[in-house]
């Protein structure tokens, strides 16, 4: 993680857990974002299928393909040097079986590139993660607000059923899952799962006692157009800048407030 030139592994992640130190997650989804983000030092680069809410404008994360989670996260691989990519198995893979779920991973991991791939699931899921670590595929378990699942859960809520939640954690842990994303859930609980695990723990709107914390990228940096999640602070304003430098640029379209090439040159 600090080692210049040299790429976070998720040996480098239990280590920090160890240490204390907090680890950073962040989307991406292209060349861009994926050069950004890595160059501003962020340990790990996730490739959600929040790329079917973010990008391509649906309502869910359910419509992602496995095509579409192959096209971006070869793109952001190779954008990516110094962090740890992981990319997300989609809807509903983890749900057909061991051998199915192992097959999808090994071609994520053959076609794009990453280093370990990100699933949603339950204490259901533990024998799916178990073959796929098997494989030799590490798995980062994605457990609480599981969108999903969004349907089943009634909406994008709160999940508050501790016991349930402390169940899948260490079952996904217990798998081989070497990190447990901890998806809206009461701080409290995050906190003792968090002690409970020997695996760190990645939080999104679960508050401080986390191992680390993981963000949408378009959220992040203000770019989000649409339903941005109540806990999510942002730390700049980017689609403002954008509709702000487009209609700078088409009023001097529309003055002809352009230099020819020859001013241009001189
Ligand atoms: O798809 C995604 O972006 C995610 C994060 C919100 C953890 O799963």
């Amino acid at each position: 993680m600090d080692a210049p030139g040299r790429r976070t592994t998720i040996l480098d992640l239990a280590t920090a857990k160890r240490a204390r130190r907090p680890i950073s997650m962040v989307t991406a989804y292209d060349w861009s974002s994926g050069r950004l983000v890595d160059a501003a030092g962020v340990d790990c680069v996730l490739v959600g299928d929040s790329v079917a809410m973010v990008v391509a404008g649906r309502d869910s994360t359910l419509p992602a393909t496995l095509e579409q989670m192959i096209y971006h996260g070869e793109i952001v691989s190779r954008a990516v040097t110094r962090a740890l990519v992981v990319v997300d198995l989609p809807f509903p893979l983890q749900h057909l079986g061991p051998r199915t779920a192992v097959e999808a991973c090994a071609k994520i991991l053959k076609e794009t590139g990453c280093q370990a791939v990100k699933l949603e699931g339950t204490a259901g899921q533990a024998d799916v993660i178990a073959a796929i670590v098997a494989a030799g595929i590490p798995v980062m378990g994605h457990v609480g607000l599981r969108p999903q699942a969004v349907h089943q859960l009634g909406g994008y809520r709160v999940q508050r059923d501790v016991d349930h939640l402390l169940e899948d954690a260490r079952a996904a842990a217990e798998a081989g899952a070497f990190a447990v994303v901890l998806e809206c859930i009461p701080a409290e609980a995050a906190h003792a799962i968090t002690a409970s695990l020997a695996v760190p723990t990645i939080g999104i709107g679960a508050g401080p006692h986390c191992d680390g914390q993981v963000l949408v990228y378009h959220d992040l940096v203000g770019l989000s157009l649409d339903r941005v999640p109540k806990f999510v602070r942002g730390y700049a304003d980017v689609k403002t800048s954008i509709a702000d430098a487009v209609t700078r640029w088409k009023g001097d379209v529309e003055a002809r407030r352009f230099p020819g090439v020859d001013e241009t040159l001189a």
